[in-house]
């Protein structure tokens, strides 16, 4: 057995991961007077939740009536009624709070003529307990939410103190005999060497899988680590055939075309030129929920009715939205479509297609992102030491399929 040099750390907590959901745990411990580190095999502002765009949900009502309980309902009703409605009820109602946090954090959200944060339609997102028309509820910043988000909350975190390890891989859990999660093992990737970390309390928020599939919105990065650690100390993992579909990858490349540009007024055509999705959803057509959208595509090319010399796609268009919209409302994906598909925006149909984008499935918590291990006598039994939050954990607050931007 060789002998490895060992650089040990202690601390409070320790956050694995720096996307939006680690950012945001790290700075609560932080700014409560825990001695945090965050550990992040990327930089920071480069965690997976720089690529989220459209924007985050909050029923502020700020282009139109809105409440948290139609929320609630549509998020009900977007999960294909398989989620943990505890869960839902808290997401709904916190939602406005965690937004205005954020934009007093310094989230430079994009704003109406009045000042107030901007918001936009999204998919599922409606009014009336589903009876009325789409609501406005995506509080956006432009098409890049995600990116600020991660600036803001990684500024306010070194400000507090905490400690980042980048370039850091975790390995492992640390388990104690009587089984206590008690810390993590990691790599430094700069300098090759192992460095225990103990704590008394470890978050998981290490983002999904997506990257392991073949086309997927996700960076290649996102490899599942949180889950394969969780797994590997005996943890269960919960309702992981729920993997969602993106109505509007790239064609070909799998990069996000973000929901919004619907929101914004884009819509899908098939080879015949027909605006499909009023002839399968009526109502709401292109902006019915995610899952929905992306079925309807898939039939479409099944059925023949796909674009390309293959049909093997459907085309987006924001060709008729005036150019100005699209430079002030969706700069991010105006420049991925010329980069990605070769496309002006303002003057094509991008190509897209279905693509993996986000699991909503993951280690079991509860709603408080305390991790679940069912025991024989208690199915809700907690994990001592361990949390898990964002797309790594599974509350279930997205049941089957996760309403975007939510
Ligand atoms: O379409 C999008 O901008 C994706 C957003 C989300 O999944 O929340």
């Amino acid at each position: 057995m060789p002998a490895y040099d060992l650089v040990r750390h202690d601390y409070d907590v320790v956050v694995i991961g720096a996307g939006g959901a680690g950012l945001r745990a790290t700075l609560g411990m932080a700014e409560g007077g825990l001695r945090t580190a965050c550990i992040t095999k990327v930089f920071p502002t480069r965690s997976h939740t720089v690529a989220a765009q459209g924007g985050i949900a909050a029923s502020l009502g700020n282009l139109g009536p809105d409440a948290w309980q139609w929320h609630m309902y549509d998020t009900v009703k977007g999960s294909d009624w398989l989620g943990d409605v505890d869960a839902m009820e808290y997401l709904a109602r916190e939602a406005p709070r965690a937004v205005y946090e954020l934009e007093h954090y310094g989230v430079p959200f994009s704003r109406n003529e009045d000042g107030r944060i901007y918001q936009r339609p999204f998919g599922g997102h409606t009014t009336e307990f589903g009876e009325g028309p789409p609501v406005q509820r995506t509080c956006a910043a432009a098409d890049r939410t995600g990116h600020a988000i991660l600036h803001t909350l990684y500024g306010e975190s070194l400000k507090q103190k905490a400690e980042f390890y980048i370039e850091h891989f975790a390995i492992d859990l640390l388990m104690s005999s009587d089984g206590v999660c008690n810390g993590v093992m990691t790599w430094s990737l700069e300098e090759g060497v192992l460095q225990p970390f103990s704590a008394k309390r470890v978050f998981l928020p290490t983002g999904g899988s997506g990257g392991g599939v073949f086309s997927a919105t996700s960076a290649h990065t996102c490899t599942g680590d949180g889950n394969g650690m969780a797994a590997r100390v005996g943890l269960p993992l919960q309702d992981m055939e729920f993997v969602q579909f993106h109505p509007t990858g790239i064609y070909g490349a799998g990069v996000l075309i973000t929901e919004g540009a619907r929101g914004e007024g884009g819509y899908l055509t098939n080879s015949e030129g027909e605006r499909f999705m009023e002839r399968y959803a009526p109502t709401y057509k292109d902006l019915a929920s995610r899952d929905v959208v992306s079925r309807c595509m898939t039939l479409e090319i099944r059925e023949g009715r796909g674009v390309g010399p293959d049909g093997d796609h459907i085309h987006l268009h924001l060709d008729h939205l005036p150019p100005e919209t699209l430079a002030e409302r969706l700069p991010g994906i105006s420049e991925s479509a010329r980069i990605f598909a070769g496309v002006d925006l303002t003057r094509a149909p991008v190509p897209v297609l279905p693509t993996v984008h986000y699991n909503m499935g993951g280690i079991p918590t509860n709603y408080h992102g305390e991790v679940i291990r069912p025991a024989p006598d208690d199915p809700d039994a907690l994990q001592p030491g361990l949390m898990a939050v964002g797309e790594a954990a599974c509350a279930s607050v997205h049941g089957a399929n996760r309403l975007g931007s939510n």
